[in-house]
């Protein structure tokens, strides 16, 4: 089999070139993704298993990544659940949130071939359609991440409502905690079985708790859920965004990759985790990508070269693509990336 240099690096193995893949590599920076979407709403997009290949694939065919993210989002598991969202202009909407144990109780504990079987069928055409050497990668929100916006209603910025049933009442937050990792396992298993070669949990909010909530009333569920896929053999990664003060916790979790923002060098979010060698993935400022491109070349340079061991160390954003981003910054990244140093 071709070697995936990605997975390669996800071992914690020296690839012959450095994988790159960009989180939310796919979406509206790109005008074809603007061109379907045109056509149709982001849930159509989702639920149409060729119409998420098609998008899928955009940014590999541009970019040549080492790895395409399966196109979907972390809540079509809270629609799943029962709890539907939908997603007007500005973000998602739960229209009915979480807000008594009686409700968490009337969660729906479905069939993943069921409920989600649109996001596996988009796995399979996306397999078939992309190079051997690139990987592909499913992927499910963190459970507290997904917990967020069905009891938020959509996006916050206290998270007050999430606090008050993970802090204030604790066993019905460990619930809703449970019902929606217990779907994440079964949902990130059939995606394995499905064609991905790697999952991924985007937790992108669990570091708006300190470290002590997160290792009692978080941690516990995300160590589970990573227990449940090991014997899969596919490379775990977590990521949460701002989540530096939570690395200590997150270097016990179970996952084989480590995200990690741009807040915190590398080097020292490995020796945080306790191995100078933990695979990791980072951790470029996207914001980066909206400046000049010399800015952001050297930046780019500056990035790789703080990383002192080259082994296990997968070149990605600290958080999302930005909308406004120019595709000609993504690929100069890249080409950035892909120059071997004497040829500059
Ligand atoms: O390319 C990829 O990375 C794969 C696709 C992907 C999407 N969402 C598509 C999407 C992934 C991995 C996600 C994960 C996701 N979704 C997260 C975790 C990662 C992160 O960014 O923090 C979160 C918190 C969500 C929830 C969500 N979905 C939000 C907050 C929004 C609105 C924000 C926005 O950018 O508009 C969405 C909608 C969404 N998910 C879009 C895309 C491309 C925009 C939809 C559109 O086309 O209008």
């Amino acid at each position: 089999m071709t070697a995936r240099p990605f997975l390669q690096a996800c071992r914690g193995e020296l690839p012959d070139r450095l994988p790159v893949w960009l989180m939310r590599q796919a979406g509206r920076y790109l005008p074809e993704y603007r061109a379907v979407r045109e056509k149709v709403s982001f849930e159509e997009l989702c639920r149409n298993p060729e119409l998420a290949c098609e998008v899928t694939m955009q940014p590999i065919r541009r970019y040549d990544f080492d790895a395409a993210i399966i196109f979907s989002d972390i809540l079509v598991v809270s629609d799943a659940l029962g709890c539907p969202v939908r997603f007007p202009t500005g973000g998602p909407v739960v229209d009915n949130p979480i807000r008594s144990r009686a409700a968490i109780d009337a969660l729906l504990e479905p069939e993943v071939e069921e409920a989600l079987g649109f996001v596996l069928e988009a796995h399979k055409l996306v397999r078939a359609a992309l190079p051997a050497r690139t990987a592909l990668i499913g992927f499910a929100g963190g459970p507290v991440t997904v917990a967020s916006y069905m009891t938020e209603g959509g996006a916050s910025k206290s998270f007050g409502k999430l606090k008050n049933l993970i802090l204030g009442s604790p066993d019905d937050g460990a619930e809703l905690l449970r019902r929606i990792a217990r779907l994440t396992a079964r949902y990130l298993r059939a995606q394995v079985a499905a064609g991905a070669d790697a999952v991924q949990v985007f937790d992108t909010w669990a570091s708006v708790f300190s470290r002590e909530d997160y290792a009692r009333a978080i941690a516990p569920c995300l160590r589970e859920l990573f227990a449940e896929l090991a014997d899969l053999g596919v490379p775990r990664i977590y990521f949460t965004q701002g989540g530096s003060h939570l690395l200590p916790e997150i270097a016990s979790l179970g996952a084989d990759v480590i995200g990690v923002d741009w807040r915190i060098p590398i080097d020292q979010a490995r020796s945080i985790i306790g191995r100078p060698d933990h695979p990791v993935q980072g951790n470029l400022d996207p914001a980066l990508l909206l400046c000049d491109e010399a800015t952001l070349r050297r930046r780019v340079r500056s990035t790789v070269d703080a990383v002192s061991e080259p082994r296990g160390y997968i070149f990605n954003l600290g958080h999302g693509v930005i909308k406004d981003t120019s595709p000609d910054n993504v690929a100069a990244l890249v080409e950035e990336l892909r120059t071997p140093r004497g040829a500059r």
